[in-house]
C-alpha cells in the first residue's frame, strides 16, 4: 500500500481509525468515530482507553484483516452491537443478535422511573411485556434484588437470549412464551409494576424507519399493525385486570401515539394519574397510569399482591368474622340470662 506520494504507508491505529471513521461519516453513520472505535477494540481485544495507549502502533496484516472484515459488515448497514453481539444497557452488558431487538438508551427512562414508584414497595412483583433481550427485566432485577420479576414475550428466540442473559448478569427473571399477559393469567398473581417497550410502529409508517434497521433488526419487534397500536391497546386494556390497586403501568411509545393511548387510558376508567414522561432529548416518550384504589406499598395493599394471597385473607376474615360472631352470641346468651335474672327477680320482686 502507498501514500499519495508514492511512498509505502504504514497503517497506524491512527491512520486506520481515521480512514474508517471518515468512511463511515460518509455512509451517514450517525457516530462513526465510536463505531470504528468500538470495531478496532474488538479486533485488537482492547477497551477504547486501550486503543490510545497504543495510537501510533502499525497494524500487523491479520489485524487489518480481522478489522478490514468488521468494517465490510459495517459497511452493509449491519449494527455495530450484532456484529460485536453485545450492547450495554443500564451500564449492563447484554448479548444481542438478530434475534432482539437492540436495547436503546431512551428504554433507560422507563427503568428509572419504574425503580422510582416501586422504592418504597418490599419485594414488589414486576412484570416486563415483550421483553426481548431482556434488557428491563434484567436491569430491575439486577437493581431490585427482593423483586419477583417476570417478562414475556411472542418470540421463543428471544426469551432465549433474554434467559441468557439474566444469567450472565446473575439475576433471576421468570420468563414465559406468550402474547402479553397471556401466560402469566394462569399464575393467579397481581403486580406492583408493568412495563412494556412494545412494538408500535405503524405498517404504514415503514418509510420513517431506518432503512438499516428495518433490513438488521427483527419486524415482529417493531411492527405493530396498521397504526402501531395493536400490542398497545390490548396491554392497556389488560393491564388494570393484573395490577394491585395503586400499582402501576408504564408504556413506552412513539411521541405522535402519546395523546391517542392517554386517551385510551382515560376511557377505560380503572385509571388515576395518567401522566406522559419525556426522555433526556425532551421528546414524550412514555405513558405511565396508576390503577386506581391506592399506591402499591400502601398498608393493606400488599396483601391483596396475589390472588392465593387474597384467598388467604379471605380465609382468614371470615375466620375472623365467625369468632366475633361466635362471641357476639356467647355474649348475647350471657346478658339474656343475666337480664332474664333480673327480670326474674323483678318478677320475683313484682311477685313478692
Ligand atoms: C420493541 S421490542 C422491545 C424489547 C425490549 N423490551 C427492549 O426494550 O429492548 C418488543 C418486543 O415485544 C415482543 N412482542 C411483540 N408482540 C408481542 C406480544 N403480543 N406479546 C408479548 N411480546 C410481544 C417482540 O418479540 C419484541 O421482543
Amino acid at each position: 500500500m502507498s501514500d499519495a506520494d508514492g511512498s509505502t504507508l504504514v497503517w497506524t491505529l491512527e491512520k486506520v481509525l481515521r480512514w474508517t471513521s471518515d468512511r463511515f461519516a460518509q455512509k451517514g453513520f450517525s457516530s462513526p468515530r465510536l463505531d470504528a472505535e468500538l470495531l478496532m477494540a474488538e479486533v485488537l481485544g482492547l477497551d477504547r482507553v486501550g486503543l490510545y495507549l497504543d495510537y501510533h502502533r502499525p497494524l500487523i496484516d491479520e489485524e487489518l484483516a480481522a478489522f478490514r472484515g468488521l468494517v465490510k459488515r459495517r459497511l452493509s448497514g449491519e449494527p455495530v452491537a450484532y456484529i460485536l453481539g453485545r450492547r450495554e444497557f443500564w451500564s449492563l452488558e447484554f448479548h444481542v443478535d438478530p434475534r432482539v431487538l437492540i436495547p436503546r438508551p431512551d428504554t433507560e427512562l422507563l427503568v428509572e422511573l419504574a425503580l422510582q414508584r416501586v422504592a418504597d414497595v418490599a419485594e414488589p412483583r414486576v412484570l416486563d411485556l415483550g421483553t426481548g433481550s431482556g434488557a428491563v427485566a434484567v436491569a430491575i432485577a439486577h437493581e431490585r434484588t427482593d423483586a419477583r420479576v417476570f417478562a414475556t414475550d411472542t418470540s421463543t428466540d428471544a426469551l432465549e437470549v433474554a434467559a441468557g442473559n439474566a444469567e450472565r448478569n446473575e439475576v433471576s427473571v421468570e420468563f414465559l412464551h406468550g402474547s402479553l399477559f397471556e401466560p402469566v393469567v394462569p399464575l393467579g398473581l397481581l403486580f406492583d409494576l408493568i412495563l412494556s417497550n412494545p412494538p408500535y410502529i405503524a405498517e404504514s409508517d415503514l418509510s420513517r424507519v431506518e432503512p438499516d434497521v428495518l433490513a438488521f433488526e427483527p419486524r415482529e419487534a417493531l411492527l405493530a399493525g396498521p397504526d402501531g397500536l395493536a400490542v398497545i391497546r390490548p396491554l392497556v386494556a389488560g393491564a388494570a385486570d393484573l395490577l394491585v390497586p395503586g400499582g402501576v403501568l408504564f408504556v413506552e411509545m412513539d411521541p405522535d401515539q402519546i395523546e391517542t393511548v392517554a386517551g385510551l387510558f382515560d376511557a377505560d376508567g380503572r385509571w388515576s394519574e395518567v401522566a406522559v414522561r419525556r426522555d433526556l432529548a425532551g421528546r414524550q416518550r412514555c405513558v405511565e397510569a396508576r390503577r386506581t384504589g391506592g399506591h402499591p406499598g400502601d398498608e393493606g395493599l400488599r396483601g391483596q399482591a396475589s390472588v392465593g394471597h387474597d384467598d388467604a385473607r379471605e380465609h382468614d376474615e371470615a375466620r375472623e368474622r365467625d369468632e366475633a360472631r361466635e362471641r357476639d352470641e356467647a355474649r348475647e346468651r350471657d346478658d339474656a340470662q343475666d337480664t332474664g335474672g333480673a327480670e326474674g327477680s323483678n318478677e320475683d320482686d313484682r311477685s313478692s
